[in-house]
């Protein structure tokens, strides 16, 4: 079932949490809103539960509107970062509440609800679970339990607020590629909140993203990460250098560097900020290019395959990192106080 939101306003007091935003979710898609924290994530999320109502504005599933529909007949299964599970329940009883507590016309038989109940531990694997209860879990194994609870009454859709953001970064790197799979195997409308870019865009189909209560952009993982729209999106979406230089006749000038700009980039001949990711920058030995910006070596370090290279300008300017592979940067030879040439891979420049 598709959801769609349009126009959505939504304050409290004289704080506009949620300023005019539309947004659509197709029929089976995962979709992440993205944002940092306090930009109406959360707020947009409960409306569209009907937990919270908009100022103005119009909620709809399956093109129909649900505005004034209540949470109970909107036919959505939460799970939130602090989903509690009944804490005096086990596991089996805690997934099977939202059937037992159908009206007696709706309810399943206790032979259904048990077969119910089993297949959706099977599905999050953890069956072994079931005369569990909650305090015996880990939080992922919770989380997991928390969705399988949602699933149990067939939601239409999905609503997903921060559901790891409690747990470990590694135990929430493995849900969220379990979650992907879960979703592929389901299919159910999924509207996923986030404020972990990394997250976002390993998970969704789509990334929403999110600032002070509007849309900044919305597209898929690579065309927010490829082709931000805004700055915010470009900062948003990971590490960035910023360098402040001047546009003139299609190319940009920071310091020694004179590069053309990117393709329909549309910028005026004016002062500009240019942007280059870590991984972006070419670092090369001192005297290998007389296009490039000099820079000495402040300090490294090695994350796993990976080397950060901390960089100070030669003419003064903000410091610079980079980003590049282990053997790249034992093959350059480089240590702490060396002079190396830098060039931009890939740059962008906001008109
Ligand atoms: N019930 C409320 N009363 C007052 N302010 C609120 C309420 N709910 C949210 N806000 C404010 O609205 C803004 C957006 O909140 P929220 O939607 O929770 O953002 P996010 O989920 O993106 O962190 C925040 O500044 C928050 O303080
Ligand atoms: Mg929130």
């Amino acid at each position: 079932m598709s959801i769609e939101a349009r126009n959505i306003k939504r304050a409290f007091g004289d704080f506009n949490a949620v300023k005019d935003v539309s947004i659509n979710v197709a029929s089976g898609e995962l979709v992440a809103l993205l944002g940092p924290s306090g930009s109406g994530k959360t707020t947009l999320l409960r409306i569209i539960a009907g937990l919270e109502t908009a100022d103005s504005g119009q909620i709809l599933f399956h093109g129909e509107d649900a505005t004034d529909t209540e949470v109970g007949d909107r036919h959505v299964g939460f799970v939130f970062q602090h989903y509690a599970l009944f804490r005096h329940m086990t596991v089996f009883e805690n997934v099977a509440f939202g059937l037992r507590v159908k009206p007696r016309h709706l309810r399943p038989s206790k032979e259904a609800i048990r077969d119910k109940v089993m297949s959706l531990l099977k599905l999050v694997q953890l069956e072994w679970l079931a005369g569990s209860y909650p305090h015996q879990l880990s939080g992922g194994q919770r989380q997991r339990i928390a969705l399988a609870r949602a699933l149990a009454v067939e939601p239409k859709v999905l609503l997903l607020d921060e559901p790891f953001g409690a747990l470990d970064a590694k135990v929430r790197k493995e849900l969220r590629a379990w979650l992907r799979r879960l979703h592929d195997d389901l299919h159910v409308t999924s509207l996923f909140v986030t404020h972990d870019q990394e997250e976002a865009l390993e998970v969704s189909d789509r990334v929403i993203v999110m600032n002070e209560g509007r849309v900044e952009q919305v597209g898929t993982p690579s065309e927010v990460y490829d082709h931000p729209a805004s700055p915010f999106v470009y900062q948003f979406l990971g590490d960035v250098n910023l360098f402040q230089g001047r546009v003139h006749d299609g190319n940009v000038r920071v310091g020694d560097w004179s590069v053309p700009l990117p393709d329909g980039a549309g910028v005026k001949d004016d002062a500009a900020t240019f942007y280059v990711r870590p991984h972006d920058i070419e670092i090369l030995a001192a005297n290998d290019s007389s296009n490039a910006l000099k820079a000495v070596v402040r300090q490294y370090s090695t994350i796993g395959p990976r080397v950060r290279v901390d960089l100070d300008r030669v003419d003064g300017g903000a410091p610079i990192q980079a980003e590049l592979n282990k053997e790249r940067f034992l093959e350059l030879g480089i240590g702490n106080g060396d002079r190396v040439s830098l060039l931009p891979r890939r740059h962008h420049v906001f008109g």
